[in-house]
């Protein structure tokens, strides 16, 4: 049977964060966490876009309780920044969607130093999960979901190079973080398993959805971007195996979610597999290792 929004129960009383929930699949998710009364924390970099965002979504919601809290992922003196801010504010925390992310962009170093995607999509929400990690545990059934993609096909974990110092190809680099977002999704379930949590850690890809994640394509191809909605799946469509993997009742800890049809990038949200790195659990020990290192956030130290 396919699942649907409609066979969620309300979430009234819960707590969600959704990182860059200002546009995009993020802003879906939010919408319909909210719609379900999940008192969610929209975590954006830009006051302005979020506070828009959340005013979209009162419009449709007027009892929707929203709170947008300043958070840059590509830096992690922002990521402590958040966490003690969300820390202070709340006693709990139901849900953790690491959304945000970007693709494919010319290449930068973050403020810390590190390949930009790698920081905004992977090592920024590793170091968030690890800072929010006492709040989650402590909240009943709680979970946290991890952003992958289809491109986590595309990558390795180049361990000798994660920032990609030695050259950089964008569509690999691209690959990789998702490929260690998906590998921490996988080995942070283990962790919590052995250490004896019942936080699910989950994973969800959106397949090909029509969104600003393709801003940095080449112009020629920017016509084009409308008919994705069309062809694959609009932000609505691409954000349900994501609140699938969040709210699902069938859902455990390790799944992966992606959507089922036209080599899973497009339509109904269902279980999917995925690659045998992905699976590499020395491989994501040693992942995790490095994170934790660059980083300098530690848990679930074994
Ligand atoms: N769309 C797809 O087909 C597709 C496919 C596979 C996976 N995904 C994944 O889905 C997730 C959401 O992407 P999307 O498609 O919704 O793209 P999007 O429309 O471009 O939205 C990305 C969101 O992430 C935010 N963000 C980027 N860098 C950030 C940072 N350093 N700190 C905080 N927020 C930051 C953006 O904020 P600003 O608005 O301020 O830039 C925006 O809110 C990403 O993890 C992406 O890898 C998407």
């Amino acid at each position: 049977m396919t699942w649907t929004l409609q066979q969620v129960p309300t979430q009234s009383g819960r707590v969600a964060i959704v990182t860059g929930a200002n546009i995009g699949l993020g802003f879906e998710v939010a919408l319909a966490l909210a719609a379900k009364n999940c008192s969610v924390v929209m975590a954006c970099r830009n006051r302005d876009k979020a506070e828009a965002a959340k005013a979209r979504i009162l419009a449709r919601h007027p009892g929707a309780t929203l709170e947008c809290m300043a958070l840059d992922l590509a830096s992690l003196r922002s990521v402590h920044a958040f966490a003690a801010a969300f820390g202070k504010r709340f006693e709990r925390l139901d849900l953790l969607i690491n959304n945000a992310g970007i693709m494919m962009p010319p290449y930068a170093l973050s403020e810390d130093g590190f390949e930009s995607q790698l920081a905004a999509n992977y090592l920024g929400h590793f170091a968030l999960t690890g800072l929010l990690l006492p709040r989650i545990v402590q909240t009943p059934h709680s979970r946290i979901v991890s952003l992958s993609s289809l491109a986590h096909h595309w990558g390795d974990i180049q361990f000798d190079d994660p920032q990609s110092a030695r050259g950089y190809d964008k569509r690999r680099a691209y690959g990789q973080s998702k490929l260690a977002c998906l590998m921490f999704a996988y080995e942070l379930q283990r962790r919590l398993a052995r250490a004896g949590h019942g936080t699910l850690s989950v994973a969800a890809h959106p397949g090909v959805s029509a969104t600003n994640l393709f801003q940095h394509l080449p112009v020629m191809l920017h016509p084009f971007a409308p008919l994705v909605g069309l062809v694959f799946n609009t932000a609505a469509g691409g954000a349900l195996p994501v609140l699938y993997a969040a709210l699902g009742d069938d859902i455990e800890g390790g799944d992966y979610c992606g959507p089922q049809s036209f080599r899973q990038m497009r339509g109904a949200p269902v279980k999917v597999g995925s690659n045998r790195r992905s699976r590499d659990v020395a491989a994501a020990a040693r992942l995790w290792n490095l994170s934790q290192d660059l980083t300098g956030v530690r848990f679930l130290e074994e």
